[in-house]
């Protein structure tokens, strides 16, 4: 089998999960890892036989085709930039960036270099995930009013506030652009474009200053009104329903269920590896043989959301998406 040739920055923390999908995927051949943890790096060199390289030397290495960018949140413009102007692809951790006008600019770094930038938005893969928008689709519920959705877990009762999550100039209103982005990628998968945002946003619990509590509303081009809840202090949830004038969509938990007038229809899903999914994509996109699902314009929307409703609690107003700076790049 053909297989692109990936090195991975950023190998600790959430890196070990895409390590590990993309040492699983029959479609890559894992060249090289960067860490600023050279222990971590050596170790995982030695059981995945992947050369430990500094980042000049994976941008200078002219056999990999495609670096995985799996760093915190503020570096993934800086970096990005750098892999896009050394001519390789790019699969990008969510969220983007923290602020639109930094998405923007790695949109255009790829679009100008010719390489592909994916951003790892992996929800909207999961089984149940996709067979709730499957009865979307086929319009199972009719006309569609409204969706809530929520990712919440209580991360940040237990990590070190030492951390760049913490730091709201480092992940501005954390809970929201670290889990509700997730949720937020899905509806605007299912629901079209997002138009404008109101945010509500709450430090309540958690050590430091950054917030810990959000809800955002989102008014979807078509209409459609959406709620988000995201937290970082509650146990974890994530759960999305749609309601429409026949009934009703949800995904909860492990489960998929559509309530009309005719039953509850609630399918057994079989679970599936949605980083496998998203790496062999990636990998299959850098071969020539596919589009990416998911690239930077995906992540930029999700992002732009976030980003709203932060500026609406700011300002106590409802923030329209195409006043963020850079929503041009994908007017
Ligand atoms: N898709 C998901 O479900 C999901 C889940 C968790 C995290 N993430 C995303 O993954 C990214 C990383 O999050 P995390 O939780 O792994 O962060 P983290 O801080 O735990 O780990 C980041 C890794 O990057 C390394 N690193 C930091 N700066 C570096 C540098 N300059 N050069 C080389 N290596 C460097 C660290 O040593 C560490 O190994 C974030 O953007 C986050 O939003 C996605």
């Amino acid at each position: 089998m053909q297989q692109a040739r990936v090195a991975q920055v950023g190998i600790g923390g959430y890196g070990a999960s895409i390590r590990g999908a993309l040492v699983a995927a029959e479609n890559v051949a894992y060249q090289a890892v960067c860490d600023l943890d050279q222990a971590l790096c050596e170790q995982v060199a030695a059981e995945t036989g992947a050369a430990v390289r500094s980042f000049d030397e994976i941008l200078a290495d002219p056999a990999i085709q495609a670096v995985a960018v799996v760093l915190p949140n503020h570096l993934h413009r800086p970096y990005v930039e750098r892999i896009a102007a050394a001519g390789k692809h790019v699969f990008c951790e969510k969220p983007i960036a923290n602020h639109t006008a930094d998405g923007a600019a790695m949109i255009q770094a790829c679009r100008e270099a010719g390489v592909i930038l994916m951003i790892g938005h992996n929800y909207r893969r999961e089984a149940t995930f996709r067979q709730a928008r499957e009865w979307l689709e086929a319009a199972a519920i009719g006309t569609l009013i409204d969706a809530q959705g929520e990712s919440s877990h209580a991360g940040g009762l237990q990590i070190n506030p030492a951390t760049w999550r913490f730091d709201p100039t480092l992940c501005p209103a954390l809970p929201l652009i670290q889990l509700g982005v997730h949720v937020i990628d899905f509806l605007n998968h299912c629901l079209g474009r997002p138009v404008e945002v109101s945010g509500l946003q709450r430090h309540r619990v958690i050590p430091g200053n950054n917030v810990d509590a959000t809800v955002s509303c989102i008014a979807y081009e078509s209409g459609v009104l959406a709620t988000v809840a995201s937290h970082y202090c509650t146990p974890g949830r994530t759960e999305v329903l749609f309601s429409g004038l026949g009934g009703r969509v949800q995904v909860n938990g492990g489960k998929a269920s559509l309530h009309t007038k005719a039953g509850v229809t609630a399918p057994e899903i079989a679970r599936l590896d949605s980083r496998l999914e998203e790496c062999r994509e990636f990998a299959a996109a850098v071969l020539g043989q596919t589009t990416v699902e998911t690239p930077g314009e995906a992540g930029l929307w999700a992002l732009a959301v976030c980003e709203a409703a932060t500026l609406s609690q700011r300002e106590r107003r409802t923030v329209a998406l195409a006043e963020l700076p850079g929503m041009a790049v994908v007017a």
